[in-house]
């Protein structure tokens, strides 16, 4: 099968090459999908990098988002799931079967189902953010009625968010840090967009909400001070992402505004809660609460390049499109 692969850690266009390699087997409790789009996140890029390090066992095939046809299944799979449309996330933890290629092998819990009307493209793109999204805004609790903020409204994670906040019945407001972004958060369902790089962004939030009851946060540091302003006792702020230097947690502040703090690692995430978030994400996709984002995309033999555009901030989704 053809695969993007690589051997060791470092810039896209030096470690990346697409070649033939074995197709995998699935092994018990796995099944094998035939990848026909694949996306990347963040988190491939910091891998591919060398950023966030881990073992490379020969080789490596990057992406753990994709969407594509369950053609096979190993022992204890139900082979009904045969033809299956799926959709993919996780697909390369502890796995060198990511996405970018002809065929994936997964665990059979980390392909799901993907409704009649939901396209590919729209599959490979929730994975990681919608399942971060949903345990973000619904592990403590559910949010109908209640007032959420997500910072960073248009990020992949940020409107995933937005989107199943809102198709939860909850009120939402969004941060962005311009125009284009703002219109994006506001089609997605928020109710109140502002742009926390002006003054009036605290003002205006304050206007809106008595105290927020969830904060998803993609920045904490930048906006820990933000985030107190509009909170209340028994607000949540779920933290997701860490960019740049750890923050300094003023806890006396924290301590007398009554919030929690709660920190959210896909990874790490025990398997009952990603299970539930699964379960809404599943929900939110046949009701046609997830909607596709702006997408760039490339053939895989230009995954170096899709890789280049993720890095420099196209906005929206970079999608790679996997031959027949
Ligand atoms: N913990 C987990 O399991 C998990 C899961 C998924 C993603 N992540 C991490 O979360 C981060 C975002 O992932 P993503 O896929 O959503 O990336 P993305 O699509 O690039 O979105 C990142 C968003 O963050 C916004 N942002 C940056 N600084 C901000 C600030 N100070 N205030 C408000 N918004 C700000 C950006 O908006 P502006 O350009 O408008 O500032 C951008 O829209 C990455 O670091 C990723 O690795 C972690």
């Amino acid at each position: 099968m053809r695969a993007a692969t690589y051997e060791s850690t470092g810039a896209a266009a030096d470690v990346l090459r697409v070649r033939d390699v074995d197709r995998p087997v699935p092994g018990p409790g796995q099944v094998l999908v035939r990848v026909a789009v694949s996306a990347i996140n963040p988190t491939d890029l910091k891998i591919r990098s060398g950023a966030t390090p881990r073992d490379i066992d020969v080789f490596q095939v990057p992406h753990m988002d994709g969407a594509g046809l369950v053609e096979a299944v190993g022992e204890g799979v139900d082979e009904a799931r045969i033809g299956q449309r799926v959709w993919l996330t996780l697909a390369a933890v502890q796995s060198r079967w990511g996405t970018a290629a002809q065929y994936s092998v997964v665990h059979a819990d980390r392909a799901m189902p993907l409704p009649d009307g939901a396209s590919f493209d729209l599959g490979a793109t929730v994975g990681i953010p919608a399942v971060t999204a949903a345990h973000c805004l619904f592990g403590d609790g559910p949010i109908g009625g209640r007032d959420v903020l997500v910072a960073g409204g248009a990020g992949a994670v940020g409107r995933a968010a937005v989107e199943l906040a809102a198709w939860a019945g909850a009120r939402v407001a969004a941060t962005v840090s311009g125009p284009e972004k703002a219109r994006i958060a506001a089609d997605a369902g928020a109710d109140l967009v502002v742009n926390y790089r002006e003054a009036d962004a605290v003002q205006r939030l304050q206007e809106w909400t008595n105290g927020v009851d969830r904060v998803v946060e993609v920045a904490l540091g930048p906006n820990l001070d933000l985030d107190l302003s509009v909170s209340r006792p028994g607000t949540v702020i779920v933290t997701y992402a860490i960019d740049g230097p750890d923050p300094v947690i003023p806890v006396r502040r924290c301590m007398v505004a009554g919030v929690a703090l709660r920190f959210v690692l896909l990874y790490t995430v025990p398997l009952e809660d990603f299970a539930a978030a699964v379960r809404i994400v599943n929900q939110a996709l046949s009701a046609g609460a997830l909607t596709l984002p702006a997408i760039t995309r490339f053939p895989l033999d230009q995954v170096a390049a899709a890789h280049q555009a993720q890095e420099s901030g196209a906005v929206g989704r970079v999608l790679v499109d996997i031959p027949d």
